[in-house]
């Protein structure tokens, strides 16, 4: 629906003003895409070095594999640094518009686009990634779908490749956020044209999952039980320290709900 509402802007200017789903905490009213895009390129640079997720050049043949791309916020940079990305949505109209995006801003040749279309499974082969990556994508998921796409990122990644996934966890506004956020979703499920809502009422519509590492960990621990290497990276922004079966580092600059989930195979 976000995206099939996204075709009815004329420009992908006005479609990062005006969709719902299409946008990042630090937009206004007069955004336009080469703006939008440029959160995307900085937010690449600071996520890919601090993750680890920097291997050599584009010319060095690897394969980035993004779980909810969206409209190519940061596929466009990811575009320069890797020779092949795959960008996977469950929203073809955002795939289209990620193509459009990587056309202006990145490298066109070395995009893929890919059809999430159970919201759950990546058509992609095992062993074949370098690098699986996903932010601000798996809190918009239901929670069963999320891990499923846990156990997919995990069956994608090559030996020795890397994964790094975005979640959200409990904030004080949760107690606001989460159940504004079921009703909206009740509302769409009964009258599914509402889900072209406006920014404000995706905002709580959007909230749909908050999981821990204490959810995560030990279904990528059962997914990869031979994994090189497992951590979890909370904001530095959090007062106390996560609970996680795996060793917590802090990162700066990360939302507070916000948490990762780092793994080399
Ligand atoms: C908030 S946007 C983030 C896009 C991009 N990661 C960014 O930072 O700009 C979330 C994206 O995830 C996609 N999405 C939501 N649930 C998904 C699922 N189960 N599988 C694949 N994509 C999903 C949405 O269609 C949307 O494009």
């Amino acid at each position: 629906m976000a995206g099939r509402a996204s075709e009815d802007q004329p420009s992908a200017d006005e479609v990062v003003r005006e969709t719902g789903w299409v946008f990042n905490n630090e937009t206004g009213e007069r955004l336009t895409l080469d703006e939008f895009v440029a959160t995307g390129t900085e937010e690449v640079g600071w996520y890919c070095h601090h993750l680890g997720l920097f291997w050599g050049t584009a010319a060095s043949g690897r394969t980035f594999v993004e779980i909810g791309s969206g409209i190519g916020r940061m596929t466009a940079a990811l575009t320069r640094h890797y020779h092949r990305v795959v960008a996977c949505d469950l929203d073809a109209a955002f795939l289209e518009r990620c193509r459009e995006t990587v056309a202006i801003h990145g490298t066109v040749e070395h995009l893929q686009t890919s059809l999430v279309e159970d919201g759950r499974t990546l058509v992609l082969p095992d062993d074949s990634a370098d690098v699986v990556f996903s932010y601000i994508t798996l809190q918009h998921c239901n929670r069963d779908d999320a891990l499923a796409l846990v156990r997919e990122a995990l069956r994608v990644v090559r030996p020795g490749g890397r994964v790094a996934l975005n979640f959200r966890t409990w904030t004080a506004k949760d107690v606001l956020l989460v159940p504004v956020g079921a009703v909206v979703r009740l509302v769409w499920r009964i009258i599914p044209p509402l889900a072209k809502a406006p920014r404000l009422v995706t905002r709580f519509g959007w909230q749909a999952n908050r999981l821990t590492p204490n959810d995560v960990v030990p279904v990528a621990q059962a997914a990869r039980p031979d994994a090189a290497m497992m951590m979890v990276f909370q904001s530095s922004r959090r007062p106390s320290n996560m609970t996680s079966p795996v060793p917590v580092h802090r990162l700066e600059g990360a939302h507070p709900g916000h948490w990762w989930l780092v793994v080399q195979r």
